[in-house]
C-alpha cells in the first residue's frame, strides 16, 4: 500500500498481529489448550481469554478513553461514554482451532458513532492481513481488493455458516439453504466469519449469508468488503444489520439476487415507534444487544409475523 496507514488503523494491526502471535504459538501444542464450554456447541478456550487480553492492552495504552465490546468480556472494559467503540473477535473460528482446522482468525473494528472506520481481520496461519479504513479501500498484505464481477447467482461460489446452537432455528436456515444452494454454483462453510466475508472482498466468494452472528463476527469485515466495493445488509437489503443477527454481502449484482431470496426470511422487526421516537431515547444498539444476549444466549425470540416482499415463488408463512 503506498499511502500511509492512518493511526487507529496501525494501532488495530498490532493487536492483532500481537493476539495473532499469541494463537500460532498455542496451535503448536493443540492439546494442552483448556477447553471451555459456554453453551452447546459454543466454545472459549484460554487462548481467546488472552488473545483478546492482549488486544484490549494494546488498544486501550493507545486510546484510554475508548469504548470496548469484545466477545468475551463484553463491555466490561474501557470507557462506557466514548464515541469510540473497538468492537472485538480475539478468536473468530473457535471450534476450528480447537480441532487444529487451520481457518481461524482475529477480527478488530473501530466504530465512531455506531460507524464502522476502521477493521482489520487477521489470519494468523496464512498470515494474510486484511484491512481498510473508511474511504480509503481495503487491501489484503499489500494489494488492493476488488470483488468479483460475476454477474449471476447461477455461476457463483457463496459462502454461509451452518446453525450449530442449541436454540437455532435449522428448519429456517434448511430452506434457505435449499434455495440458495440449488441457485449457485456451489456453496462454502469453513467456519470463521469474518474470514467468510473477506473472502468476498477479496472476490472469492461472490456472496456470503449467515444468520447468528453478533457484531464482533461481522464489524471489520462489512468495512473490508464495502471499501472493496461489494454491499452488505441485513436480509431484506438494508444497511442497518450489525446487530440484527442476519446478514448477506456480496459484489453489487449477486447481492441484489441473495436479497431477493432471503428477504422472506428476515426476522427483523420495522419498529415504528423506535424509528419515530427521538434519537435520544432510543436504547444504544450495543448495549441493547449485550443486555440481550446476557439474557438469551441462544434462542433469539420469535418475530412477529411480517409482510414478505418479492418471492421466488409461493411461500406461505407456516414454511418459513
Ligand atoms: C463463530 C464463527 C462461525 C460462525 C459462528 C460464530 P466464534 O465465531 O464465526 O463461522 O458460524 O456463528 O460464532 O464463536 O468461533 O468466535
Ligand atoms: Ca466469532
Ligand atoms: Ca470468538
Amino acid at each position: 500500500m503506498s499511502q500511509s496507514l492512518h493511526p487507529m488503523l496501525n494501532i488495530a494491526i498490532k493487536a492483532a498481529r500481537a493476539a495473532g502471535a499469541v494463537i500460532n504459538r498455542a496451535s503448536l501444542d493443540i492439546e494442552k489448550v483448556q477447553v471451555e464450554s459456554k453453551g452447546v456447541n459454543d466454545f472459549v478456550t484460554e487462548v481467546d481469554k488472552h488473545a483478546e487480553a492482549v488486544i484490549v492492552d494494546t488498544l486501550l495504552a493507545a486510546y484510554p478513553g475508548h469504548g470496548i465490546l469484545a466477545e468475551e468480556s463484553g463491555r466490561e472494559l474501557g470507557a462506557k461514554d466514548s464515541e469510540f467503540l473497538w468492537i472485538i473477535d480475539p478468536l473468530d473460528g473457535t471450534t476450528n482451532f480447537i480441532h487444529g482446522f487451520p481457518v481461524y482468525a482475529v477480527s478488530i473494528a473501530l466504530a465512531w458513532r455506531g460507524v464502522v472506520q476502521q477493521a482489520v481481520v487477521y489470519d494468523p496461519n496464512r498470515n494474510d492481513l486484511f484491512y481498510a479504513s473508511r474511504g480509503r479501500g481495503a487491501y489484503l498484505n499489500d494489494r488492493r481488493l476488488r470483488v468479483s464481477k460475476r454477474l449471476r447467482l447461477a455461476d457463483s461460489l457463496i459462502g454461509t455458516g451452518f446453525p450449530f446452537r442449541k436454540g437455532d432455528n435449522f428448519k429456517r436456515y434448511m430452506k434457505m439453504f435449499e434455495e440458495i444452494s440449488q441457485q449457485c454454483a456451489g456453496l462454502r462453510r469453513p467456519g470463521a466469519a469474518s474470514l467468510d466475508l473477506c473472502y468476498v472482498a477479496a472476490g472469492y466468494y461472490d456472496g456470503f449469508f449467515e444468520t447468528g452472528l453478533s457484531p464482533w463476527d461481522i464489524a471489520a469485515a462489512s468495512l473490508i468488503i464495502t471499501e472493496a466495493g461489494g454491499l452488505i445488509g441485513n436480509f431484506s437489503g438494508e444497511a442497518d444489520f450489525l446487530y440484527q443477527r442476519e446478514v448477506v454481502a456480496g459484489n453489487p449484482k449477486v447481492y441484489g439476487q441473495l436479497v431477493n431470496i432471503l428477504t422472506p426470511y428476515t426476522r427483523v422487526i420495522k419498529e415504528d415507534d423506535k424509528a419515530a421516537a427521538p434519537a435520544e431515547t432510543r436504547p444504544d444498539a450495543t448495549d441493547a444487544f449485550v443486555a440481550s444476549a446476557d439474557q438469551t444466549p441462544a434462542a433469539p425470540a420469535e418475530p412477529k409475523p411480517r409482510k414478505a416482499i418479492k418471492v421466488s415463488g409461493p411461500r406461505t408463512p407456516k414454511q418459513r
